[in-house]
């Protein structure tokens, strides 16, 4: 593991810099959900998101950090519905010049950890077909594909598949 980064949970005041984050990553793969635009959020609406998130009893963003500087973030998105809330989806990006120093693996350990305290029983994301170091990731921490969802998402005038993954989580391993 690299000594010089540090994990912590998102809090409201890193909202300023976690969209930069978003800005930045976005631009630096066709493989999230966004581009260089990033998310629709203001500064105000992201504070107040990351506020609720802290209190949410299955949500979470897990941050790493250079310094001050944030290289890598990790979500963790459940749902206080009574027949959804032993599931968990997952999402993850690193800086493209932090990647390959298992920042991602890190964020990964966490999140999992997190959704195991909180309750989790089945973790699930969506991860571009081609995306093969994010599936090498995911694997490792025991995700299996179990489908794949064809022209999941378009990019212009391209589509691209996506896999769908899931984690169960082992019984004796839960809260
Ligand atoms: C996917 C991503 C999060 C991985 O982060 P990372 O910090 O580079 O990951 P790690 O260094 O922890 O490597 C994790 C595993 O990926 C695999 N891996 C590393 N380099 C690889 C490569 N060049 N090709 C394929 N797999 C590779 C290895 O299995 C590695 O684990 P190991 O070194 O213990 O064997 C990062 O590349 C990223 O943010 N990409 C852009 C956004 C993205 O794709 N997000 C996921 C959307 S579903």
């Amino acid at each position: 593991m690299d000594q010089r980064i540090t994990y912590r949970e998102a809090v409201s005041s890193d909202a300023e810099a976690l969209l930069e984050f978003l800005k930045a990553v976005g631009g630096e793969s066709d493989n999230l959900t966004f581009g260089p635009e990033g998310i629709p959020f203001s500064a105000e609406q992201e504070a107040a998101f990351l506020n609720r998130l802290a209190e949410s009893p299955c949500s979470r963003i897990f941050l790493a950090l250079d310094g001050d500087r944030i290289v890598g973030n990790g979500s963790v998105d459940g749902t206080a519905n009574p027949r959804f809330r032993h599931r968990r989806n997952l999402a993850i990006a690193v800086r493209r010049d932090f990647w390959g120093r298992h920042i991602g693996t890190g964020l990964m350990a966490r999140m999992i950890a997190f959704a195991r305290q909180t309750g989790a029983e089945i973790l699930s994301l969506e991860v571009r077909a081609d995306n093969t170091r994010a599936i090498s990731l995911y694997r490792k921490f025991g995700f299996v594909r179990i489908g794949t969802y064809k022209r999941f998402s378009r990019i212009g005038d391209e589509y691209f598949d996506a896999d769908l993954m899931l984690c169960d989580l082992p019984e004796q391993a839960r809260a």
